[in-house]
């Protein structure tokens, strides 16, 4: 047995959520995506991207790595049945997900579309609003792609909202302080742009938009089950101990006391995460 099967955690593929069809088992994604969409604080987030659009009927948005649709359908009801709501991902498993969740729903002006956020299939300045939610995080070159987000976007009011967290950011009460903040760099290291969060305010002003703001948020997670699955505790443990940066003891040790720390119901852990929006001038 591998001393870092413990945890009964799968993470099905390293591309992780950069390449999901690379995945034996692209279902995990849409069951992780959905799990998330349940937590009360994530549905805040959404309810404060949609608002920052600023869409009214008629309106054309896009959500650029849309998963699987729930948010293009929900964007889709706001513009109306004068509007067009468009989704795009790079993952087929998730676009034919998205497209069946929009055959079930009375969503008549909601399409999705694979295709990847470094070429948005659509001329300059189409959409009204344009957002991308835990998208950026998984991206090699966010410059690149924000600048096809930008060019999207109509001049002078297109509105653009991104959501990501900062993986930095994540915080564990463990007995084991130095191991953790090595397991919490594997974690962060481990996504491609893992920082992102921390970086949408300073993409949103270097691309020049106008009235940029930020707002932040902390996820808390209490549930010692759930957060080890949602923020996979499981790899990043084991990615530091392969990694060479912690021992295969020192991480049986601080799974032990993250897993008493839940029987005692005394688990807790949080990360912050950041919406930022603007307009193309
Ligand atoms: C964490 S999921 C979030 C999905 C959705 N926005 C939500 O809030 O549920 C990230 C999504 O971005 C997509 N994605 C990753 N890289 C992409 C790229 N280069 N172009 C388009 N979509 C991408 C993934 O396939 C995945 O569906």
């Amino acid at each position: 047995m591998s001393p870092y099967s413990d945890l009964g955690e799968v993470e099905p593929n390293s591309a992780g959520f950069s390449d999901i069809d690379k995945s034996k088992d692209t279902q995990y994604f849409v069951d992780f995506v959905d799990r998330v969409r349940l937590e009360k604080g994530v549905k805040e987030g959404k309810e404060l991207s949609f608002s920052l659009l600023r869409l009214r009927p008629g309106d054309a948005v896009l959500d650029v790595g849309c998963g699987a649709g729930d948010d293009v359908l929900s964007l889709a009801k706001i513009v109306g049945e004068s509007g067009r709501a468009i989704g795009i991902d790079n993952s087929e498993a998730m676009v034919s997900e998205a497209r069946r969740r929009a055959a079930q729903s009375t969503a008549a002006n909601a399409q999705f579309l694979l295709g990847s956020i470094y070429h948005i299939d659509f001329p300059d300045q189409t959409f009204n609003g344009v957002m991308a939610d835990r998208v950026f995080q998984h991206l090699e070159d966010p410059h690149k792609a924000f600048t096809e987000v930008v060019r999207v976007a109509k001049k002078g009011n297109g509105r653009i909202v991104v959501h990501d967290p900062d993986w930095d950011s994540l915080v564990i009460d463990s007995e084991f302080k130095e191991v953790t903040r090595k397991i919490t760099k594997a974690r962060s290291d481990w996504l491609k742009n893992g920082k992102a969060g921390s970086r949408v305010y300073g993409m949103f002003k270097e691309a020049g938009l106008a009235n940029v703001t930020i707002s932040g948020w902390s996820p808390i997670f209490t549930d010692y089950n759930y957060s080890f699955q949602h923020l996979q505790l499981e790899k990043a443990s084991r990615d530091a101990a392969e990694e060479g940066l912690i021992s295969v003891e020192e991480r049986a040790k601080w799974v032990a006391d993250l897993r008493k720390k839940g029987e005692q119901g005394r688990f807790f852990a949080a990360f912050t995460a950041f919406i930022a929006a603007g307009t193309r001038p």
